[in-house]
């Protein structure tokens, strides 16, 4: 199913338009049913209502283990590079990852897990980590991974809004010099969530923690009461797989779901082809298991395929900026998939943590997650691929379940910042605000997509209007990306960033709206309103203008406070980088806060400002440009 030239990528794509149904019925043959389906896809996006492979009975654990015991079981599946360089690193052998994830997976039973149930996994990048994901994928339990980096109250949110029986948790994890507390985390959550009854915690750190009689038991304990042999749970093709959580522009972040078959074949087909894997080829993506970047490409793609996947616990400054380059070379890494964002924090440190780093195993590089700078394009091109191996810039979300718009390696030709052309399957439109379709080429619009693939998402979980209404009714009839998109004279594809209310901050998505409510949670914030705005590293950074009429004298100290509430609420991600104190926002007439005019400021423009007669109080803006100003 690999696609080896430009002219089989235009035939795949030309029937998998003209004939969608055939064309992913005969991708779906390259995995293992238990039962084959009766419909390849029945649908409409007015519900929307979305079923592929309709009536298939399968595993997707079988097909990122079992399938692979046959021929490859002493091949590695898992090269674990642990934070600390000195730290020996672990192999996991397909053999070795089926027997602990079936081991893990009775573990689940034991502690009350069963088909269906929600399971939370907040866990350091280890490979119990893949292991614990699997389980749950084994007994057909549903997971919900919540990131490393989110507070307490975040995580209690998740937990409640999929009711989950039990969570997966370690001590603790490491991220460059020091260990961060996990355990602890969810002890401050689980205070606020009564459907938790089970707690399994993995030694991995080994700080004090406190285990509440009843409630919480040592992995390590655990394993030793069960034995390896787990027969795979038979699943739907349309059954729960997981729920993954996600910012929007308004509200609390969404539990977006995925189904077992669709997501499979979608996150196998386009790993195998966007990387053009090569059987004994060692695969890196830098991304943590708690993205759907992690979920698609660290655990589902590359297993179902039977590729040996790299999973690294630390950062890529630990203990020096030339970590990945270390790792590339002591394992001889062939395909890097990571974020412009460490690709533009590296490049800041020179040329010096490249020198005498043999990176010639390197065939082919990934980036994902924001729309990639030419410069740093061009770095990563020439300084990390020696211009041999092609960049594949892939656009998709976490909704999209995997990579929609993208190069496939070495068939499309690659161009700066480009995501290039639709995989097979994938209907991209541009319209305009009135969603009327902008034909033709070199126009641009926002990015809409006509009709379903596999690995969509299918609901947001307990909350269907909820899906209808963010992703299927702005455009009626189209999914509705909340990207901006060009499309140039050769018909190719460039992301523009985001067109709504969300910020992508390194990378992560971020809700304005839910930055401002974590602000104004706290004590005498009266009001906030936060932007985006340009920012060297991380792509986006934040900035908030907060009304906030008595604050301490010392402004700095009430600035550190309001972000030690929105690192309570939120996480230390969504700490804004910039604050201004302000005495009241621009607003129109009926009340609505106008975050062009604030973006503008945040940018550094101070004139330009676009029609500010609709303002309520258009003295506002010049006192808010005379604050800004005077910050800078
Ligand atoms: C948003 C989705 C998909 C994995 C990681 C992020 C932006 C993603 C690209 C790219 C330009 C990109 C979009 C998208 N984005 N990849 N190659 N070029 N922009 O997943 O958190 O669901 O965020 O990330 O704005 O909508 P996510």
């Amino acid at each position: 199913m690999q696609i080896k030239s430009l002219e089989q990528y235009e035939e795949s794509y030309k029937k998998s338009i003209e004939n969608p149904e055939q064309f992913w019925g005969e991708v779906a043959q390259n995995f293992r049913w238990r039962k084959p389906w009766y419909k390849v896809l029945s649908w409409n996006f007015e519900e929307p209502n979305i079923k592929w492979f309709e009536g298939a009975k399968l595993n997707i654990t079988e097909n990122c283990l079992d399938r692979h015991l046959e021929h490859s079981a002493d091949k590695p599946a898992i090269i674990w590079e642990p934070n600390d360089p000195e730290q020996d690193s672990v192999t996991l052998t397909y053999k070795m990852l089926h027997e602990a994830v079936c081991r893990f997976a009775n573990v689940l039973k034991r502690n009350g897990a069963q088909k269906g149930d929600r399971i939370c996994i907040y866990m350091p990048m280890v490979p119990e980590l893949a292991i614990a994901v699997l389980a749950c994928a084994r007994i057909g339990a549903v997971h919900s991974v919540v990131f490393g980096g989110f507070s307490a109250k975040s995580i209690a949110d998740r937990i409640n809004d999929a009711k989950c029986k039990l969570v997966i948790t370690a001590d603790g994890v490491y991220r460059g010099a020091k260990p961060i507390p996990l355990k602890d985390v969810i002890d401050d959550a689980l205070i606020g969530c009564p459907t938790v009854e089970k707690v399994i915690v993995l030694t991995h750190v080994r700080t004090p923690v406190s285990m509440l009689k009843g409630r919480d038991v040592w992995w390590e304990d655990e394993v030793k009461h069960v034995n390896a042999v787990c027969e795979a749970e038979e699943m739907d093709a349309e059954d729960l797989l997981f729920i993954l959580y996600t910012s929007g522009s308004t509200g609390k972040p969404k539990g977006v779901v995925h189904t077992c078959g669709g997501y499979m074949v979608y996150a196998g087909y386009t790993f195998s082809n966007v990387f053009n894997y090569q059987p004994d080829e060692v695969y890196f993506c830098t991304a943590d298991i708690g993205w759907i970047t992690g979920h698609s490409y660290i655990v589902y793609g590359p297993l179902s395929q039977g590729a040996t996947t790299l999973i690294f616990e630390g950062v890529p400054t630990y203990p020096t900026p030339s970590r990945f380059w270390d790792i590339v070379e002591k394992h001889k890494v062939n395909i890097l998939y990571t974020a412009p964002t460490a690709i533009r924090s590296l490049m800041s440190f020179g040329d010096e943590p490249l020198e005498g780093k043999d990176l010639s195993s390197l065939r082919v590089l990934g980036s994902v997650g924001e729309p990639i700078n030419e410069e740093a394009w061009h770095w990563f091109d020439e300084k990390i691929g020696h211009g041999k191996a092609p960049i594949v810039d892939t656009w998709w979300q976490t909704e999209t379940g995997g990579i929609m718009i993208s190069p496939i390696a070495n068939v499309t030709k690659t161009k700066p910042s480009y995501a290039t052309l639709p995989l097979p399957g994938i209907q991209p439109v541009l319209v305009d605000e009135n969603g009327v379709e902008i034909e033709g080429n070199d126009v641009s619009g926002n990015l809409c997509i006509k009709f379903p693939w596999p690995g969509m998402l299918r609901t947001t979980y307990g909350d269907h209007e909820r899906c209808r209404q963010t992703y299927f009714s702005t455009y009626p009839g189209m999914y509705f990306t909340g990207d901006g998109c060009l499309r140039d004279e050769d018909g190719y594809y460039r992301i523009t960033g985001r067109v709504d209310d969300v910020l992508n901050v390194s990378g992560h998505r971020i809700g304005t709206a839910e930055v401002e409510n974590a602000i104004n949670m706290h004590a005498g914030v009266v009001e906030s309103a936060v932007v985006g705005y340009p920012h060297d590293v991380k792509g986006q950074g934040i900035y908030a203008f907060i009304i906030y009429p008595n604050h301490h004298q010392d402004a700095d100290l009430t600035k550190k406070d309001i972000l030690q509430t929105v690192t309570r609420v939120i996480g230390a991600i969504a700490k804004p980088d910039k604050i201004l104190f302000v005495s009241g926002l621009p607003k129109t007439r009926s009340g609505k806060i106008m975050r062009r005019i604030l973006r503008k400021i945040a940018e550094g423009e101070t004139s330009n400002l676009g029609d500010t007669s609709t303002l309520l109080d258009p003295a506002v803006v010049d006192e808010i440009i005379e604050a800004a100003k005077n910050k800078q």
